[in-house]
């Protein structure tokens, strides 16, 4: 799992694979940036971490196999990528397309990019939510695994909105990688089935 912030969504993940039937363990939590709240979840879970900078490699293109290497190491099944704040590169998607998730705090196609709660008030939807993704090379483009739904209030700020999303999101990020992991799951086009 690659995250860059608070990991509400990696504790829910954490939490969930504490029951057996599951289906799925987290076999390494990475990120871009030391010193967040994430990481410390992680090893309160026992999970290994490790940190993957941009600015410790000479381009993006090191970078991106560095973090391909690192996480390659783990061998993970399924890369969920949950607040991770840098776009992933060609040879990271070479290796892992398909296989990498990522969620976003908006219905997509609609207010792609990192200010999806606060775009979506600006331009006055009355209804938002999250949308579970496999990555591709675009910024929130990927075929939808699942969305869900988040009614927009009166009184929202890009907060409150937010944190009602993030609700929503946690227990569809759960619900969607576990099925995921005991189901499998098929893609033909744009369209995402787990069995
Ligand atoms: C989530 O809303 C995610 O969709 C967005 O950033 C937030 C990450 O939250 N890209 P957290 O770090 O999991 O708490």
């Amino acid at each position: 799992m690659l995250v860059s912030g608070a990991g509400s969504n990696l504790a829910a993940l954490l939490a969930a694979t504490a029951d057996p039937t599951y289906g799925a363990t987290v076999v390494a939590v990475g990120s871009d940036r030391d010193g967040i709240a994430a990481l410390e979840h992680a090893r309160a879970a026992d999970a290994p971490t490790f940190v993957c900078r941009t600015a410790d490699y000479a381009d993006r293109a090191a970078w991106d196999e560095a973090l391909t290497e690192v996480v390659g190491a783990f061998e993970p099944d399924l890369v969920v990528l949950a607040g991770f704040m840098k776009l992933n590169g060609p040879a990271f998607l070479s290796r892992f397309g398909g296989r990498c998730v990522n969620t976003h705090p908006a219905l997509s196609p609609s207010f792609p990019g990192m200010h999806g709660p606060r775009e979506a008030l600006a331009y006055g939807v009355k209804v938002s939510g999250c949308t579970l993704f496999l990555v591709d090379a675009g910024v929130d483009t990927g075929p939808i695994i699942a969305q869900a739904a988040v009614e927009v209030l009166d009184d929202d700020d890009e907060a409150s909105l937010h944190e009602r999303i993030k609700a929503v999101e946690r227990v569809l990020l759960v619900d969607s990688v576990g099925r995921m992991a005991r189901q499998g799951w098929s893609v033909n086009g744009r369209k995402v089935t787990i069995p």
